[in-house]
């Protein structure tokens, strides 16, 4: 974390952490879909949970940043980090609301592959477009 993040006070220091979080969950699901894709396995409620963390932990996230900014963190590069990260919160939001009202039989493993692929790129962008680390 950097030093105008811990100076700015806990909300900037948990929103920064959260990406570690945010980043586990989506790894997480990416592999597990990767596995269900490869196995040829029915579609299972792992797989539902798994999404279900990862966008809420990403909706956190976005509060967190939402409430750093609210403590009167803001330069103009910040524009692009906050445009990057809510395309990213809407993307999961699709990924896990499409599956989640498709009817059961017709669930599949490989959107949950490609969308939180595209997520965590977005999220990627999103963190290296304010020149911080991704990890
Ligand atoms: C629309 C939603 C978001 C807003 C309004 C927002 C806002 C902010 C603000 C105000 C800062 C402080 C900038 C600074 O100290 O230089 C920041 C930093 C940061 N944000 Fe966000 N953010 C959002 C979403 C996200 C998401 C979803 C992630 C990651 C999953 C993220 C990761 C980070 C990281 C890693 C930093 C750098 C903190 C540090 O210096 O250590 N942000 N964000």
């Amino acid at each position: 974390m950097t030093d105008q993040c811990l100076e700015a006070g806990l909300t900037c220091a948990a929103h920064s952490g959260f990406r570690y979080l945010v980043l586990l969950l989506g790894v997480a699901a990416i592999a597990y879909a990767t596995y269900g894709l490869a196995t040829k396995r029915d579609y299972d409620k792992t797989m539902r949970i798994l999404s279900f963390a990862f966008t809420m932990a990403l909706d956190f996230t976005v509060l967190l940043g939402l409430a750093t900014l609210f403590t009167g963190q803001f330069y103009p590069q910040l524009g692009g980090h906050i445009v990057m990260m809510a395309l990213a919160a809407i993307v999961a939001h699709v990924v896990y609301g499409v599956m989640k009202r498709r009817p059961p039989a017709e669930r599949t493993y490989a959107p949950h592959v490609l969308g939180t692929a595209v997520v965590l790129a977005i999220l990627a962008a999103g963190i290296l477009s304010i020149g911080r680390s991704i990890v």
